[in-house]
């Protein structure tokens, strides 16, 4: 989403700017931009200060970078780094009718034509830049013709040198493929760790198998069409590729996963890895995904890694940890943050421990306190345990980070009766009542960060009528078949709006975009990813078993969002 200066929109611009669609045929290959060899040696200094003018707007003297937008007004601050507008791949962008031209120097320093006009060559729409000429554009703002550009692109009062930093890091952007595509074929990897039930397993990878094969067989159909196309109408087939689907299988421990991920991505490189499901936290693959700038697309997981967000991996929802913030909105909502409160997790088991660190940090950042009780692995609380337990939240309100398994004890001991208030994960507990007494439902309450069930299966349609008809519909994994659906059609759709150009972070580019405006938006009601942003959604309903409809979950609250999100 890009914030625009209010612009008149002149009609030459939109001609102009069509032609950032230009094909990319005839356009020289990143290593003959001129001045490209000596930018990636003696160069890469200028260019890694040219990169922080571009992306941060940030000038070798520390100072912030102005631009002159509509009749010399000076700004700064984001909307005037380049990288802004021109986006970090510097492939541009388009909203509408806004569009913004690539400034890669493959695409700068060599003539621009329109995509679609009849051999032999379409008309030049712009001449080459040369760096006096791209750096009168940035700062005088006139384009290689010679004719001024439209408002919406800033002037940038910059001093020769400062231009040359900036010119220098513009040759270091290309439209060159990144590892994992070839002229036939376009690699994906999905990630799968062996501590996963086998049943979920197969029922998560049938979906990615059935969608690459169905994938294969239209691209089939489109390289056949391209081969008999008049040869101007080639490049409108020519991005289809194969798809070829590498299962990378994690084994052992977490701390290990990396070194495993990085032979298989040494041995057999991918342009992204789509989806994933992994038993425990999702950290070990973030880690290497950010590292090998690897996109990593929308992974299956209650855990993803939410201390400092990445630019190539993006997930479907924050998980647990969204589920502790949205119990403390909650709890800090109806008064109930005063105490007593007390959680109760299992120690050293993820899923468990890591929303009780979140949920004991939330709430003693909103002043409150939280008595907090970890089952030791192995151990099973009995009644007499839990007597104990729901004993010292008497009164108060009990948060339990478990499964229906641990809490038969607790509905044994008869003590939830003394709780003013029960709070349940749905992605632990489930989202039926299960063995809880009857007198316990109506103070119980679930966090639900997704769509409730009636509305869930109206958001599935598509995908289980697709599921259905490949013969792999697989209901007790719901979740995981349709979260890789997802991951699978925005690939799909942002790989046919990406003009053939296989970069990597015009993929991520194009998905922040999709995920804005998908129609299919697995199990969550929107989805939208902005500008900085790695969460497609971003909330949770506090529900409650409703007896007047058979226990179905019922939303007690509207949509929270809680602030980080
Ligand atoms: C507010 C959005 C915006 C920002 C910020 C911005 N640009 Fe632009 N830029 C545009 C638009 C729109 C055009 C197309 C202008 C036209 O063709 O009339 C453009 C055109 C260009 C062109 C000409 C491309 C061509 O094919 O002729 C270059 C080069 C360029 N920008 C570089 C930069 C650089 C370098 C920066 C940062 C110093 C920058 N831009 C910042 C919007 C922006």
């Amino acid at each position: 989403m890009i914030a625009w200066p209010q612009i008149v929109r002149s009609a030459p611009l939109v001609l102009l700017l069509a032609c950032a669609d230009a094909w990319a045929s005839g356009w020289p290959a990143a290593g003959e931009v001129p001045g490209a060899a000596t930018t990636a040696a003696a160069g890469g200094e200028a260019a890694a200060a040219g990169a922080r003018i571009y992306h941060d707007g940030v000038l070798p003297s520390g100072a912030p970078m102005r631009g002159l937008v509509q009749g010399d007004i000076a700004l700064s601050g984001q909307q005037v780094t380049c990288g802004w507008c021109h986006r970090r791949s510097g492939l541009g962008a388009t909203e509408g009718q806004e569009v913004v031209p690539a400034v890669t120097g493959d695409i700068l320093y060599a003539p621009l034509r329109t995509p679609t006009s009849k051999p032999p060559l379409a008309p030049v729409l712009r001449p080459p830049y040369t760096d006096a000429t791209l750096k009168r554009a940035i700062r005088d703002g006139i384009g290689a013709d010679g004719e001024p550009f439209d408002p919406l692109m800033p002037r940038y009062p910059l001093d020769d040198r400062q231009l040359d930093l900036l010119v220098a890091y513009l040759k270091t952007l290309n439209t060159a493929p990144d590892p994992g595509v070839d002229d036939k074929t376009i690699h994906f990897a999905t990630i799968v760790s062996d501590g996963v039930e086998p049943a979920r397993r197969k029922a998560f990878l049938d979906v990615l198998e059935a969608f690459f094969a169905q994938k294969n067989v239209e691209t089939r159909n489109e390289s056949r069409r391209a081969a008999h196309a008049p040869r101007h109408k080639a490049w409108a087939y020519e991005p289809y590729r194969k798809w070829d689907l590498h299962v990378w299988t994690l084994a052992g421990a977490p701390e290990s996963w990396p070194a495993q991920l990085a032979a298989e991505q040494a041995e057999r490189p991918v342009f992204a890895v789509i989806s994933g499901l992994v038993d425990g936290p999702w950290q070990p693959v973030h880690d290497f995904c950010e590292a090998q700038a690897l996109p990593c697309l929308f992974p299956s997981t209650d855990l993803p890694a939410t201390a400092a967000p990445g630019f190539y991996t993006v997930y479907l929802s924050r998980g647990l940890g969204l589920e502790a913030d949205v119990a403390t909105r909650h709890l800090a909502d109806e008064g109930l943050l005063d105490g007593p409160l007390v959680q109760v997790y299992r120690a050293n088991a993820p899923r468990s421990q890591a929303p009780a660190e979140r949920f004991a940090a939330q709430v003693r950042a909103r002043g409150g306190d939280v008595t907090e009780i970890a089952i030791p692995a192995g151990a099973a609380p009995d009644a007499d345990r839990w007597q104990a337990i729901a004993g010292q939240a008497a009164g108060g309100v009990l948060v339990a980070w478990l499964d229906g398994a641990d809490l038969q004890g607790l509905w044994a001991s008869g003590a939830a009766a003394g709780l003013r208030r029960l709070y349940l994960s749905t992605a632990l507990y489930g989202e039926t009542p299960g063995a809880m007494p009857a007198a316990v439902r109506e103070r119980a309450r679930l966090v639900h960060a997704h769509a409730l069930p009636a509305e869930r299966s109206r958001l599935l349609v598509r995908s289980t009528g697709w599921l259905r008809a490949k013969g792999i519909y697989a209901p007790q994994a719901l979740r995981e078949q349709a979260n890789a659906f997802f991951a699978l059609s925005l690939t799909g759709g942002a790989l046919r709006v990406m003009r053939g150009f296989f970069v990597r972070d015009y993929l991520i580019e194009k998905l922040e975009h999709m995920t804005e405006n998908a129609t299919y938006t697995s199990i969550y009601e929107r989805t939208a990813i902005a500008p900085g942003q790695r969460f497609a959604s971003h909330g949770a309903y506090i529900t409650r078993f409703d007896p007047a409809a058979d226990d179905a979950l019922i939303a007690v609250t509207d949509w929270i969002v809680p602030q980080a999100d």
